[in-house]
């Protein structure tokens, strides 16, 4: 059978599309708008691959969603599929009220439509997997334990409000209609393929090209780096064994301010790539004006996964962070073909 991903040609959905197709039997149909962050290059090792199908196309139109659900006789849903930046959310939240919140309705519809009319086993076999985000739980302070599956949402930006709503709709969907859905609600993700808005690839692009790497007010807030691949297992597994209606909170118990990212960057960087003028990248650090309403610290307890699921992430901050490098070091041009057009436009709104 087949499983549907969402979203996959961003940068979480197309790890996950590779690792799927690396680990399991199961055929994949990719389904993705290729908006700004989506990059079908991100999919191009699967070109001549017959176990992968690439459809255009924006997971609001049930129309299609439909027809793609029956032709591949559709197992799963992961929905990647979502407007995810923080400050795009800031400038224009419209986007992400349209995409996160009325996309997943409309997806969660198609579903359930498609659910209904299938026979008995394969009702059973059906999930469908909603891919979300710690923010939901909204800020931490210093000494709060980390947030675990049962603690409220407290959203505050446009972005994960729109997430919390998404997982309300989920979660909805489950208790009236009894839709076999699962949530994951994962921790900032870095790695391979990641598009060059987000702090850790932005800074390599920037560190790269002599540029300022700019942080945000104190450079204090904490956030909990997880290395996509290992969501990408935690997800598979979740798939597989998670209980039906649950959430999964997916982290890597390794918290870090933002100051302490990027200099862990820039000495990786220092040792990896070291500029001909002797110079350190640390110099490149510039403080700048706070997000508003940044949140000051997200924390993810992920022991449900690890004890009801048994998994646990391969890589730390440190060898995923080295891994990432290496990997926009031996993927300039991949880097080099996404920074062009609105791109530009949007480093100029933000940062200038
Ligand atoms: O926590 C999970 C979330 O992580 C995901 O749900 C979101 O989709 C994802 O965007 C991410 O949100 P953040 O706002 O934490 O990620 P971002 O990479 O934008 O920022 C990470 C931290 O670094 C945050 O505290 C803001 C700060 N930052 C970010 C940028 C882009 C800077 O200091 N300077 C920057 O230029």
């Amino acid at each position: 059978m087949t499983i549907l991903v969402t979203g996959a040609a961003g940068f979480i959905g197309s790890n996950f599309v590779l690792d799927w197709l690396n680990q399991s039997k199961e055929d994949v149909v990719s389904l993705d708008l290729l908006s700004y962050a989506g990059n079908l290059e991100n999919l191009s090792s699967l070109d001549n691959n017959p176990r992968h199908h690439f459809i255009k196309g924006n997971i609001g139109d049930r129309e299609l969603v439909s027809e793609l659900l029956k032709k591949y006789q559709v197992r799963a849903i992961v929905n990647f599929a979502a407007e995810s930046h923080v400050d795009r959310s800031i400038h224009e939240s419209k986007y992400f009220i349209e995409t996160n919140i009325v996309g997943t309705y409309n997806l969660l519809e198609s579903a359930r439509s498609y659910w209904s009319d299938l026979d008995q086993n394969l009702k059973q076999d059906f999930r469908f997997l909603h891919i979300s985000s710690d923010e939901v739980y909204g800020s931490l302070n210093l000494t709060d334990p980390p947030s675990s599956e049962s603690d409220p949402y407290k959203p505050n930006s446009p972005y994960s409000a729109s997430k919390a709503a998404s997982d309300h709709l989920v979660r909805a969907w489950f208790q009236t209609y009894k839709l076999p859905v699962l949530t994951v609600n994962s921790a900032n993700n870095y790695g391979p393929y990641q598009f060059p808005e987000k702090l850790i690839p932005l800074c390599i692009l920037n560190a790269l090209k002599g540029k300022p790497l700019a942080i945000y007010g104190d450079g204090q807030q904490v956030r909990d780096w997880l290395y996509v691949k290992d969501h990408c297992t935690a997800i598979r597994e979740i798939l597989k064994a998670g209980q039906i209606g649950e959430t999964y909170n997916v982290g890597r118990w390794s918290e870090k301010t933002n100051l302490e990212v990027v200099e862990t960057l820039c000495a990786i960087l220092d040792e990896l790539e070291p500029k001909s003028n002797g110079k350190s990248y640390f110099e490149q650090i510039t403080f700048v004006k706070d997000r508003p309403g940044h949140d000051r610290r997200y924390a993810i307890d992920a022991s449900k996964l690890e004890y009801d699921l048994g998994w646990k992430p391969q890589e730390t901050f440190e060898t995923g962070l080295r891994k990432t490098v290496l990997w926009y070091l031996e993927n300039e041009t991949w880097m080099n073909h996404d920074v062009s057009g609105e791109y530009q436009d949007w480093v100029q709104k933000q940062y200038s």
